[in-house]
């Protein structure tokens, strides 16, 4: 068979491990050709194809980032984009695509599954916001980030007896920011489920630092709200699925945090940090994992599926039921957290 694979969205540690895997065993095991396609969907419409082989991915295994290139360019929002996709694929031979991504790449790949494509999906985002799935490679890498970055944060704002907020990523859900909060004892986690309320935060932190000179440390996703009415936000732009091109919640805080406590306060925007750099040992395993299931699929001919961790196993589903629903935080976990307020 000709197999192509594209990786769209935001970059994720774990993403050539995926394709590694999946040239491996098409290649060796299968007898597949393999091809990439080049920044995501762009490089589908665009016919930006490369050949692959596992000589391709000769040391990429600890290499973060993806050697195709990605975007976050949508088909659907460009003129006759679908159907430059199809011809992409039909004028190069292509009998498969394995689309690796997020909820946004994903969902387009749901749409040209329904019009036809033979597709196979592998969820991937450091949010770990894919309801289908258990956990996403990149995620376990991205708390470890926010850890280190955690655990040197507490040693300065101790010196200093200051409060530092740090901002990690999380658009839709506080995954990432409340893992980095129990592994790296925060003060206080805010997380894009639970909007909050800045007197709150500002009591949280008045009542640890009544005790002495305790420096705090809050925790922030990008995603985080304040409840209405009780804090000004700025507004951002908006790429093309719609999202808000987030960040800027952590000076915002901050700054109300420091006018209504009178404590020095600083912030930290963790940002791509996060994203980049060697994938953790899980991270390597899983998208490893994920890869083998992919190819396996495709030679089954299950298509309009993605790959997914269920109970420890990779399993099937549906890609359409991959993409219909965000994970959200366990309130368990949100109350682990809280046990360590203040
Ligand atoms: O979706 C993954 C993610 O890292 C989000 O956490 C973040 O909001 C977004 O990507 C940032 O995207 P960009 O790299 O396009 O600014």
């Amino acid at each position: 068979m000709r197999v192509a694979m594209l990786t769209g969205g935001g970059d994720c540690p774990g993403l050539n491990a995926v394709m590694r895997a999946v040239v491996r065993k098409g290649e060796v095991v299968y007898g597949d050709e393999l091809v990439g396609l080049r920044d995501g969907w762009r490089g589908a419409i665009e016919n930006q194809v490369m050949d692959l082989s596992v000589a391709s991915f000769r040391g990429t295994l600890p290499r973060g980032g993806t050697i195709l290139g990605s975007s976050r360019t949508n088909p659907y929002k460009v003129d006759g984009g679908p159907d430059r996709v199809k011809a992409t694929l039909a004028d190069n031979g292509i009998d498969a695509l394995v689309a690796i991504g997020g909820e946004d790449t994903l969902g387009v790949a749901a749409r040209l599954a329904d019009e036809g494509v033979a597709v196979v999906g592998v969820p991937k985002t450091i949010d770990n916001d894919l309801s289908a799935t258990e956990l996403t490679f990149g995620f376990d890498t991205a708390v470890q980030v926010c850890v280190d970055a955690i655990d040197r944060l507490h040693t300065t704002a101790e010196s200093h007896d200051r409060v530092m907020v740090v901002e990690v990523m999380g658009r839709h859900a506080g995954h990432i920011a409340l893992w980095a909060a129990i592994a790296g004892g925060a003060t206080m986690v805010l997380v894009p489920e639970r909007p909050f309320d800045i007197d709150d935060v500002c009591r949280v932190i008045q009542h640890r630092h009544e005790g002495g000179r305790w420096a705090s440390i809050v925790v922030v996703a990008e995603g985080a709200q304040p409840a209405e009415g009780t804090m000004a936000t700025a507004s951002a732009e908006v790429d093309a699925f719609g999202h808000v091109r987030l960040g800027g919640i952590g000076d915002q805080l901050a700054s109300a945090i420091e006018e209504r406590t009178g404590y020095e306060t600083r912030a930290i925007v963790l940002g791509h940090i996060q994203r980049g750099g060697t994938p953790t040992a899980f991270d390597r395993v899983l998208a490893t994992r994920f890869g083998i299931a992919a190819i396996d699929a495709v030679h089954d001919g299950d298509f309009d599926t993605m790959v997914a961790l269920r109970a420890g196993d990779i399993v099937r589903v549906p890609l359409a039921a991959g993409t219909a629903e965000l994970k959200l935080i366990d309130p368990k976990l949100y109350d682990v957290a809280s046990v360590f307020f203040g």
